[in-house]
């Protein structure tokens, strides 16, 4: 019989590819750009992160310009989005002397890319939200935030179900299926989700934080905006990717250098936002989101006056964003808050 070295089941092998103190993924010398294994929006248009900012004005404006507002990011990446952010600010002098500014980062070296970016303005960076003392009122954003969780798979074969696991021998890792009690899994995700399926892709990570993010939205008057990409449907299937280089990577290999991630079930989302008592303002394409931010006029604004080749640089990254069938058609925008916010800019 074969010798099984390790086994694990799939989202504690994400866990340890991604975030392995020594080894993992995000821990070490990662980009977010060409160079790097994926580029995300901020990276590609300032105006993302513009049209972020203004939505940030709006809000603040609409929650009667309170004097102390916190504004959190969750997974800054190398920094890019936060910097863009307050630099649109800084025309809204008045708002910008109104917040505070904090980043919830996993990785400690992303941490010390994004201080070195970050270094002239005034940010606190925590670890997790259970560090995050001031009960002032509150916004979270994160983009692409919660496709780096680690997610669960099962499959129902001949009426049973079984999870997915990676099992590794001799230095080669393959899949097998285990038979899985799923019962406490089905109890959150409801008859919807849960039934008529053969496949349910799930992050019990992801609900975890979740839930503790609902429970202090609810008590400090606080709203996120996540965008990432994803799906609006019940029927569920198998989204789980690993790139390197820009190109598909077989998940079993190259463990800690490549990345792993999964499409957004928005749906569900949704319903876990509900589920733990918030209220869902809009889900939206994040083209259409953009487009409704006016990122179109911003981008003949700032193209105005210059040269025909920059503004083909200008307009060609804003289509790569916003084009529905593209990036802006597979990424999705979600804002949950309190049950007594009403704000739907951008949806
Ligand atoms: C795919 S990257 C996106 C980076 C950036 N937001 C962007 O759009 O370029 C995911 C980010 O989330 C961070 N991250 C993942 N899980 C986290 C967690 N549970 N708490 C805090 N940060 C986390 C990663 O370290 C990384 O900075």
């Amino acid at each position: 019989m074969k010798k099984i070295k390790k086994k694990l089941p799939l989202d504690k092998y994400i866990d340890q590819a991604l975030y392995d103190k020594r080894n993992g993924y995000y821990m070490k010398n990662i980009t977010f750009d060409k160079y790097g294994d994926f580029i995300t929006s901020p990276n590609i248009s300032i105006l993302f992160s513009e049209m972020i900012g203004l939505w940030i004005v709006m809000y603040w404006q609409k929650l009667g310009r309170p004097k102390k507002f916190n504004i959190i990011e969750l997974g800054a990446g190398n920094g890019e989005m936060m910097f863009q952010i307050i630099n649109i600010l800084e025309k809204f002098i008045d708002v910008k002397n109104c917040l505070n500014f904090y980043i919830i980062e996993k990785s400690n070296f992303l941490k010390k890319v994004q201080k070195e970016k970050l270094k002239k303005s005034k940010i606190i960076w925590l670890d997790n939200i259970s560090k995050l003392k001031s009960n002032n009122k509150c916004l979270f954003f994160g983009n692409e935030f919660l496709d780096a969780f680690s997610i669960k798979q099962f499959e129902k074969i001949n009426n049973i179900w079984f999870e997915k696991y990676i099992y590794e021998y001799k230095n080669k890792r393959y899949f097998k299926n285990v038979k899985a009690n799923i019962k406490k899994y089905i109890k959150v995700l409801g008859k919807e989700f849960s039934s008529n399926q053969n496949f349910i892709e799930f992050s019990p990570e992801q609900e975890k934080f979740i839930k503790n993010l609902s429970r202090y939205l609810k008590k400090n008057f606080g709203g996120v905006l996540l965008i990432d990409y994803g799906y609006v449907k019940s029927k569920m299937f198998n989204t789980l990717q690993s790139v390197k280089n820009h190109k598909k990577n077989n998940i079993l290999l190259n463990k800690g250098n490549a990345d792993i991630t999964h499409l957004i079930n928005f749906k569900l989302l949704k319903k876990i936002f509900l589920n733990n008592g918030l209220k869902v303002n809009g889900v939206i394409s994040q083209g259409e989101f953009l487009k409704k931010m006016g990122i179109f006029e911003r981008a003949e604004i700032i193209s105005k006056n210059k040269l025909f080749n920059d503004k083909v640089k200008i307009y060609s990254r804003v289509k790569r964003i916003t084009d529905i069938y593209g990036m802006g058609g597979q990424f999705k925008v979600i804002f949950a808050s309190h049950k007594t916010i009403n704000f739907n800019l951008g949806f």
